[in-house]
């Protein structure tokens, strides 16, 4: 049976670009599927075609048990959405903003005020909910944003990276609101440039790159495809990273990533700590000093360089050292892509 989201075969072109190269989803009832992918992959674009806004060149897609492209109009009076860029009313305030969308939605005026109050409250928008929009920060309107999509709470919800611009306690606060949300049965549809929000919000994840899933799975059975416990070392001196790659190529059962820009070198072991001992006595042998050394499970950035080859824009060829190891280019100016 299709969950509340199904899609086959979606294929949408812009021209000469295959936005969409055929994606398959599915979303069950009540939970949570975070789309991720990097910039450019077709997340917004398959958010668009499940939600009405744009009509695929070919495939199938089923929302809340309506055909999308069918029923357009009945898809629409089930859902929510909240896309990548805010959509507010820079000239009405907070409050009328929202009491604005409840109206559209046909619910009474007295209701609409009272919902309207009530989100402002839980976003923490009371204190500026009767100044116009225009004076918000991009944060607030965010917030503002997501409040409106929450207005109705619909029974399936799209979210275009819901906390992109939040500062971390805002982002917290999100979380909380998504998971209060998903706890009372909304299906949650998510596309988001952090891993770690999948990783806390997300009961599947697809893995999104060139128009296509690539994968898909709980966030723990993607990194188990990715292999076990890796070494990482962050050597003290630039030019001693190619030494250190040679010694983890000798111990590490795969390919070494270097970071040039912050001096870390990881590699995927077995034989957990009796072989990071190794490292050490090795590294250590050679005269390498060493700033950080550790062992640990892959994360989900490991999971999504591993799948799409890059963080959100690779710069391959950038590597000093040309052995089978891979320059991951410096991950900090990547959009939060890799955190
Ligand atoms: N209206 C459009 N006209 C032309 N090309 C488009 C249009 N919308 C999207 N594209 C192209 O389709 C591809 C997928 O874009 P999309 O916006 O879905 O990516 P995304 O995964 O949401 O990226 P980001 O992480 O940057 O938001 C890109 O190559 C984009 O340039
Ligand atoms: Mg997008």
């Amino acid at each position: 049976m299709p969950g509340a989201i199904h899609a086959e075969g979606l294929v949408k072109t812009f021209g000469d670009v295959r936005a969409l190269d055929g994606v398959d989803l599915d979303v069950p009832e009540g939970t949570v599927l975070g789309l991720l992918g990097p910039n450019g992959a077709g997340k917004t674009t398959t958010v668009r075609c499940l939600t009405t806004l744009l009509r695929p060149d070919s495939g199938r897609a089923v929302v809340a048990g309506v055909d999308v492209l069918k029923h357009p109009d009945t898809v629409r009076r089930s859902i929510g959405l909240s896309g990548q860029f805010a959509a507010v009313d820079e000239y009405l305030t907070g409050r009328e903003n929202l009491q604005m969308v409840g109206r559209l939605y046909q619910m009474r005026g007295k209701a609409a005020k009272e919902r309207a109050a009530e989100l402002l409250e839980q976003f923490h928008l009371a204190d500026a909910a009767d100044r116009p929009a225009k004076t918000y920060s991009g944060g607030m309107r965010r917030r503002l944003d997501l409040a409106a999509a929450l207005v109705v709470s619909p029974p399936v919800m799209f979210m275009d990276e819901p906390t992109t611009g939040l500062d971390p306690r805002n982002r917290q606060q999100l979380w909380e609101v998504i998971q209060q949300l998903v706890s009372g049965g909304t299906t949650l549809l998510l596309t988001t440039q952090y891993l770690e929000e999948a990783d806390h919000l997300a009961h599947d994840i697809a893995v999104v790159d060139h128009g296509r899933v690539i994968a898909q799975g709980t966030s723990d059975q993607l990194k188990a495809r990715t292999g076990g416990e890796r070494v990482e070392v962050v050597v003290h001196e630039r030019d001693r990273i190619a030494s250190t790659a040679e010694v983890l190529r000798a111990l590490g059962k795969g390919e070494t990533t270097i970071d040039q820009h912050t001096r870390k070198l990881t590699v995927p072991v077995t034989g957990g700590a009796k072989l990071l001992a190794e490292v050490i006595r090795e590294l250590d042998g050679r005269g390498i000093e060493i700033d950080d050394i550790a062992l640990r499970r892959p994360t989900l950035d490991d999971v999504f360089l591993s799948l799409t080859g890059h963080t959100a824009e690779a710069r391959p060829g950038t590597a000093e050292d040309t052995g089978n190891t891979t320059d991951t280019t410096d991950t900090t100016d990547t959009e939060g892509a890799v955190k």
